[in-house]
């Protein structure tokens, strides 16, 4: 089924969907005809209940957190179709004054949490041999400046897991692939930004894209939907770019 109506009937988990990309993409996806469990570490994903959004408050990269989000979409809507780990969170310091603790959070949000709710829905999906999953990756899978390192490093690991799971699944009828996005107006930089304002740190880092801005959240869901669809039934492993053109251009 093509156009609008591509996720009509469909049955989703969105991860990190109470703000941003995924808060973005639930209600896409609900306006699309697709029901939803909408997981999130913060309460405030409670708001999105409704008769097409079942939300889920849990700690992605928290042992049990992924079998919690299928057993619910499996009880609520009998059947899983999609998968789009989407909640991540950043810090900015630099290596040398990283600690453990800093580096292990980034990675558990960003990694751990895409491959145990990876994993799980693999689960779910397999015997009915069709399903997919979309992973929210980055142009900082790919590419780097200081004080992300432990953020580029789980983006580029994730791009990873897209790549080897998509292998393991497709022989499934379970197709993986990934959106490389570039910078979005979203609540993501808040906690890192020295005045608190992450959406204008955004909106100033965009204006570096050829594109010259940032995304509005609703472009990364427009390609997470296509991702999802059969309008991509061909793609299989892709990390698609959808950065305004960040990641192709060379400073000169
Ligand atoms: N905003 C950007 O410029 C940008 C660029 C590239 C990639 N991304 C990626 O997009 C995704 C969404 O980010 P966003 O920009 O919408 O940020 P956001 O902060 O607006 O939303 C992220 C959501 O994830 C949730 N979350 C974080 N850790 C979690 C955990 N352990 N368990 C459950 N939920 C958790 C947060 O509570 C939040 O609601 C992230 O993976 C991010 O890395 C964002």
């Amino acid at each position: 089924m093509y156009g609008t109506e591509e996720v009509k009937g469909k049955f989703a988990i969105v991860t990190g969907a109470a703000s941003g990309i995924g808060r973005a993409i639930t209600e896409l996806l609900v306006a699309r005809g697709a029901k939803v469990v909408a997981e999130d570490i913060d309460p405030a994903v409670e708001s999105l209940a409704g008769p097409n959004v079942v939300p889920l408050v849990a700690d992605i990269s928290a042992d049990g957190s992924a079998e919690k989000a299928v057993a619910l979409a499996i009880e609520r809507f009998s059947q899983l179709d999609l998968l789009v780990n989407n909640a991540g969170i950043i810090i900015n310091k630099l290596v040398v004054d990283m600690s453990r603790a800093d580096w292990e959070r980034i990675i558990d949000a960003n990694v751990t949490g895409a491959f145990l709710h990876s994993r799980e829905t693999m689960k779910a999906m397999i015997p009915r041999r069709s399903g997919a999953i979309v992973n929210v990756a980055s142009y900082a899978s790919y590419f780097a400046f200081p004080t992300i390192a432990a953020y580029t490093a789980s983006k580029a690991a994730l791009a990873q897991l897209t790549r080897t799971l998509a292998l393991e699944a497709i022989e499934h009828g379970i197709r993986v692939n990934a959106v490389g996005s570039g910078d979005v107006l979203t609540n993501i930089l808040n906690t890192v930004a020295a005045d608190g304002n992450g959406v204008a740190a955004l909106a100033a880092h965009g204006e570096s894209a050829p594109m010259g801005r940032a995304a509005d959240p609703k472009e990364i869901a427009e390609v997470v939907l296509f991702l999802a669809s059969a309008r991509a039934s061909f793609m299989v492993g892709s990390v698609v770019m959808a950065d305004g053109g960040m990641s192709v251009k060379v400073d000169s």
